[in-house]
């Protein structure tokens, strides 16, 4: 490990201490695997926290990443980070709801990690498709979040959830699986036109 992938296991492992959100070592290791794969260099990433997922992307390779996020607090602390890391240049955060933020944005992009609230990832779907590149991939986290059962308060989320899936699932522009990793990882590769 060289200096700055272990500052990086310090601030994930503080994160997951202080249970502030971010994705497990095993989601990240999908992510990081597809991303040198399709030799990943612009990635958009919805919901991105402190910005440690976006922070491994580019120290893995990544060119540029284009990161939404609405809170606050989270928004100093990604800002932070990549001034600490030096990436400040190639990472651009959007401040503000996705909701505003993905309608307005143009471009494509080689990988997109969707990560913010779940109840929004239908209405996000359209966006996401529109920017990703034919051959691009698209990661959608915590789609598996009752294993066991969904809770009576939850049926709402859930509900969301599987309108998701279902559409992502059963789009013909997308060959997509639902890999058991975190609490369910969705991976969506667009498919390349003929
Ligand atoms: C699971 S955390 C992101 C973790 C980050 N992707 C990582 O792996 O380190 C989800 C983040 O999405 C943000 N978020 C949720 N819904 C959002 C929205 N509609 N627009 C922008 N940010 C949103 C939350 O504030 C939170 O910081």
């Amino acid at each position: 490990m060289n200096d700055q992938t272990q500052q990086l296991a310090a601030l994930r492992a503080a994160a997951m201490q202080e249970r502030d959100p971010t994705a497990s070592d095993d989601v990240l290791a999908v992510l990081l695997n597809e991303a040198a794969r399709i030799g990943a260099k612009r990635v958009l990433e919805v919901g991105t926290g402190r910005g440690l997922t976006a922070l491994a992307l580019l120290l893995a390779g990544a060119e540029h990443v284009t990161a939404i996020e609405r809170d606050s607090a989270r928004i100093s602390s990604a800002r932070e980070n990549f001034a600490a890391f030096g990436v400040s240049a190639r990472a651009e955060l959007l401040e503000g709801d996705a909701a505003d933020i993905l309608p307005r944005l143009s471009g494509t992009y080689d990988l997109i990690f969707l990560d913010c609230a779940k109840v929004q990832y239908r209405r996000f779907l359209p966006d996401c498709k529109r920017l990703l590149r034919a051959g691009g991939v698209l990661c959608a986290d915590d789609v598996l979040l009752f294993p066991d059962g969904v809770p009576k308060k939850r049926k709402m989320l859930a509900q969301h959830i599987g309108e998701f899936l279902q559409a992502l699932l059963s789009d013909a522009d997308f060959a997509a699986q639902v890999l058991p990793v975190g609490k369910g990882l969705a991976v969506a590769h667009k498919k390349e036109r003929p």
